[in-house]
């Protein structure tokens, strides 16, 4: 559709418009900025235009008075996420978000986008995802954005400065890593090739060459549960270190992890802010982890050990009534106000203040709901739990209520880890792996460990896990020419992402999630 030529055009070249995280330094200035639409509200002779541009948000106003009537005629058929250019003052204005405000003296409108398919009301999760190319441009998504590529430049800013290489690992491998479950597999020529689960055996192999590196790549698995913590493709990285051993990588995580958050904690200070997260509880991990053997692990969970005089067994029982006492008074403050809501007579701020409330209370309801169905369960879960088999989800959610920080456990049996974990010296059914446990709920984020070096016993460990011997020869050419210990890990990015940001699923945690089911968009 073309556009009449307002009366009162904004005229920078696209390159000269200043971008909205950099208004405060313009305050007083005449300037020029373009984005698009978030939120539009009219009263008589004035628009309130909230302007996105994807480094930051601004509230535009436009009025009649100065505009004329034809180019403000214009400015109220703008629906949302249309895109404009407009040129104006910054002012000061305490009560908006980031407390500036645009007076807008001229406009030009670059495209007047139909009917936008997100509102502001709420939507199912199915429907954003299935809009995820449009969903992104939400606040909140951008704020997690905006965290992810902050966690990134921090990876990146701790290993460089401490002499790691990155090297890059390829995407399609012979090899099964992780065992053989979970492999995509797909063709390369005429050879059946799987997509990369992890690059750590490239990476053994290219710390052999330069030491100490990491790779940072897209990783597969075909795990078919639908969990908040799982998705098919996701974003590794995978340090490995010559000459290290386990408790030198443990040191090295604790560092690792720290210096991520504490430079989230200083740069995004805004986007956990539209993100509601407690960084107070996210601070916390700035202490020292947690380390504990698995056995430890295990007597936590059981409730046979106990954590400054309490057991976490018992603290999930409490946590249990609270969330039921909980529940009754929630219950009763929602009838108490859908009987107020529906009794009229409200004027429209005071009716829209308690429809938000209600709105609260609901979302406070069936959380609460979800905990009293799920406790229960993870505690019956805790109390059956096998020596020797791995976590789940539950279990690790019950190891680290006790704790504000990261629960680092090391030392696991080595029937459920790994073929290539290095055996725990005069206790061979052990191995010198590590998982890294993040509190609050948000479970396994790290995994890791030494690596065995004995050649022979990496042949048994490749024939008891059935792996085609021929195709691990490469890998063994690394015991057999210079073998020396080593060590390394992998951090999943979306997990620390979804728990940095506070957020309940993975999916959010990536642009374009790929998960059972979800290819497009
Ligand atoms: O524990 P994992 O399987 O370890 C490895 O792949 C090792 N080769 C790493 C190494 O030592 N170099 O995976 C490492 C991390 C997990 O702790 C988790 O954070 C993440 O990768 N991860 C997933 N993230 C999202 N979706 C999935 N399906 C994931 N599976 C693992
Ligand atoms: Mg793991």
């Amino acid at each position: 559709m073309k556009t009449e030529i307002p009366d009162k055009v904004a005229t920078a070249a696209l390159g000269q418009a200043v971008s909205l995280s950099h208004l405060r330094q313009h305050i007083g200035q005449q300037v020029c900025i373009q984005g698009w639409v978030q939120n539009r509200r009219d009263s008589k002779g004035l628009s309130f235009i909230v302007l996105r541009d994807g480094s930051g948000f601004c509230q535009c106003v436009l009025s009649e008075g100065e505009l004329g009537e034809n180019a403000f005629a214009q400015a109220q058929a703008l629906g949302l996420e249309s895109s404009v250019q407009f040129a104006g003052r910054v002012v000061e204005d305490p009560r908006q978000l980031g407390g500036l405000e645009v007076q807008v003296s001229s406009l030009h409108i670059w495209h007047i986008a139909e009917d936008y398919p997100i509102a502001k009301k709420a939507h199912g999760v199915d429907f954003l995802m299935d809009n995820r190319h449009l969903w992104l441009r939400s606040k909140r998504q951008w704020a997690i954005m905006r965290v992810r590529n902050q966690v990134i430049y921090a990876i990146h800013r701790f290993f460089q400065g401490r002499g790691f290489m990155q090297m890059d690992a390829p995407i399609f491998t012979g090899n099964a890593c992780e065992g053989t479950t979970d492999l995509f597999e797909t063709e390369f020529f005429d050879q059946k090739a799987y997509l990369s689960q992890s690059g750590q055996l490239y990476g053994e192999a290219m710390a052999m060459a330069m030491g100490k590196i990491y790779t940072f790549g897209p990783t597969f698995r075909a795990e078919k549960s639908k969990t908040r913590r799982h998705l098919n493709e996701f974003w590794m990285i995978e340090p490995e270190m010559a000459f290290y051993s386990l408790e030198m990588t443990l040191d090295l995580i604790e560092d690792f992890l720290q210096s991520v958050i504490g430079q989230v904690l200083e740069h995004c200070a805004l986007e956990l802010e539209v993100l509601e997260r407690d960084t107070d509880m996210l601070r916390k991990s700035l202490q020292p982890f947690v380390r504990f053997t698995y056995d430890e692990a295990v007597a936590v969970l059981k409730g046979q050990k106990e954590v400054d005089g309490k057991k976490a067994t018992d603290l999930l029982e409490e946590d249990l009534s609270k969330a039921r006492d909980g529940l009754r008074e929630t219950n009763e403050k929602l009838a108490d106000m859908e009987a107020q809501a529906k009794k009229g007579g409200l004027k429209k701020g005071a009716l829209a203040r308690l429809e938000k409330e209600i709105q609260d209370l609901k979302t406070r309801q069936r959380d609460l709901e979800e905990s009293i169905r799920n406790i229960p369960v993870w505690l019956e879960s805790a109390r059956n739990f096998e020596y020797g088999s791995d976590f789940g989800g539950s279990d690790e959610t019950v190891i680290t209520r006790m704790f504000s920080v990261p629960v680092m456990v090391y030392h696991w049996p080595k029937v459920i880890k790994a073929f290539y974990m290095k055996e725990v010296e005069g206790a061979p059914h052990l191995v010198k792996g590590v998982d890294v446990l993040a509190p609050e709920g948000y479970g396994e984020v790290v995994g890791g460990g030494e690596r065995e070096t004995d050649i022979d016993k990496l042949k048994d460990s490749i024939i008891h896990h059935q792996l085609p011997m021929n195709e691990f020869e490469w890998y063994l050419d690394l015991r057999r020419y210079g073998s020396v210990p080593h060590a390394g890990f992998g951090l999943g990015l979306e997990r620390c992402v979804t728990w940095l940001c506070g957020i309940h699923h993975l999916r959010e945690a990536i642009p374009f999630p790929r998960l059972m089911g979800r290819l497009f968009p």
